[in-house]
């Protein structure tokens, strides 16, 4: 008897033991795999992509979006189409007739209400934004399959230079593997788009002759980013060189304007002077100026669309080139830097608050002291011609600012 109850016991022992561990382990699938948990600035493409390569019905949205609606209108899809440029591109393409689909992973590096809140501008005037990862090729190949795009105006990145000692492997995520990943697909798309694309004023790096120009040398980065972007360029290189694909570089020179980007100098010194919160404001190791380039996005979407325009036809098919493609960097800045100082002096009077500023030493994290466009090439090539002052455009972004954010309140980000 007294064996048979020690029998029991061991057996409803062993019972307890495999039920506590079972539930342990659904405890611990639930939190280490549950979508909440996956804030970082990267995504899950597989998971995307179950989600996004929905039925006819989805089909049938892509394919409207993408549909061209004036003479000689060309089908474009806009990666990013959610971040601060994208956004700006995909309305003023679609103003004038031509198709664009949207691509974003709406990923949190910034708030993402933003990003929801530019996405539903854009599906008023008929911009669909899929959501889903550049690094999701299955994804991409069925976009290509539904749209013959005729360009890609790759946009999609982490941005921003200082989140790179946070973050790096966001850098290399987005822009050299999902870089690679549109690129393949884009290769091997019949026909082959023509692709336009985000590079960056950064590539220039410790480079001290001013202005910059695209000639100038660009092998020393200050900071990951800069690095991928440059790594991007030379990638950009090979997919020419080896299929064909034609494409145009756009080295960006800090971009401003409504609907902007949160982690950009202009916009959290609006949100702290607004809150009278103290700001910094860098100066060099000798006591110099720290200067940008800043250039109002109205400005730069007019050479994003001149470098479509331009953009020839890549000349390969079935990833195999048939000839020589076109090549191209261009710079697209303002040509006339502001120091920072400046910029604040102009928030002051446009807030009618006076900032609380605090002078330090620039950090090296990545930022440089100085930038300033040479955009002759670009004049030459694109017609670019920036026409808004840093004044003008600063009184823009404020009205946005204060529209959208009711005064700072909602910008509790
Ligand atoms: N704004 C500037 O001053 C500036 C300057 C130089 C270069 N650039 C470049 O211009 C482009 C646009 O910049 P922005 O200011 O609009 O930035 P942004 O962050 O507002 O936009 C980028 C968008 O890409 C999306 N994204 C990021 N990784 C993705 C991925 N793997 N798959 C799909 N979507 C992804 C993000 O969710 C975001 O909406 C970027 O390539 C950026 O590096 C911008």
């Amino acid at each position: 008897m007294k064996h048979i109850s020690k029998q029991r016991v061991y057996s409803s022992l062993a019972k307890i033991a495999f039920w506590s561990f079972m539930f342990l382990g659904l405890i611990f699938i639930f939190f280490f795999r549950s979508p909440s948990s996956s804030s970082s600035a990267t995504s899950d493409p597989s998971r995307r992509s179950l989600r996004t390569l929905a039925g006819p019905a989805w089909e049938k949205r892509v394919r409207a979006s993408a549909r061209i609606r004036s003479r000689n209108g060309i089908s474009v899809l806009v990666t990013g189409a959610a971040g601060f440029v994208g956004t700006h591109v995909s309305a003023a393409l679609k103003r004038r007739g031509d198709g664009v689909l949207g691509l974003d992973n709406f990923n949190h590096y910034y708030d993402p209400s933003l990003k929801l809140a530019r996405q539903a501008l854009l599906e008023r005037s008929g911009v669909y934004i899929v959501e889903g990862d550049i690094n999701d090729e299955k994804l991409l190949r069925k976009l290509f399959d539904i749209v013959a795009f005729t360009h890609v105006m790759h946009l999609a990145a982490q941005a921003g230079v200082r989140y790179a000692m946070e973050n790096p492997s966001s850098y290399v995520h987005s822009n050299i593997a999902g870089l690679v990943s549109l690129l393949e697909v884009c290769k091997s798309a019949n026909p082959q788009p023509a692709i336009v694309w985000a590079s960056s004023s950064s590539v220039y790096g410790l480079n001290t002759k001013v202005p910059f120009s695209e000639k100038d040398r660009s092998d020393q980065p200050a900071s990951l980013y800069a690095a991928t972007k440059k790594a991007g360029e030379e990638i950009a290189h090979t997919y020419n060189h080896i299929y064909g694909l034609s494409l145009t570089g756009l080295r960006f020179f800090t971009v401003y304007g409504p609907w902007g980007r949160p982690d950009m100098a202009y916009f959290f010194f609006t949100k702290d002077i607004l809150k009278g919160k103290s700001i910094p404001i860098f100066e060099a190791s000798d006591h110099g100026t720290v200067a940008r380039d800043f250039t109002y996005i109205d400005d730069i979407v007019k050479g994003c669309l001149a470098a479509l325009d331009t953009a020839e036809k890549s000349t390969g098919s079935g990833g195999k080139k048939r000839g020589a493609a076109q090549l191209r960097v261009f710079n697209l800045g303002n040509t006339s830097p502001v120091p920072v100082s400046d910029l604040v002096s102009i928030l002051e009077k446009l807030l009618k608050v006076k900032a609380k500023r605090s002078i330090m030493k620039m950090p090296r994290n990545g930022d440089v002291q100085f930038t300033h466009a040479n955009i002759s090439y670009a004049q030459r090539e694109l017609g670019y011609k920036p026409t808004t002052d840093l004044q003008t455009g600063l009184k823009k972004f404020v009205r946005w600012y204060l529209s959208y954010y009711g005064g700072g309140k909602k910008s509790d980000q």
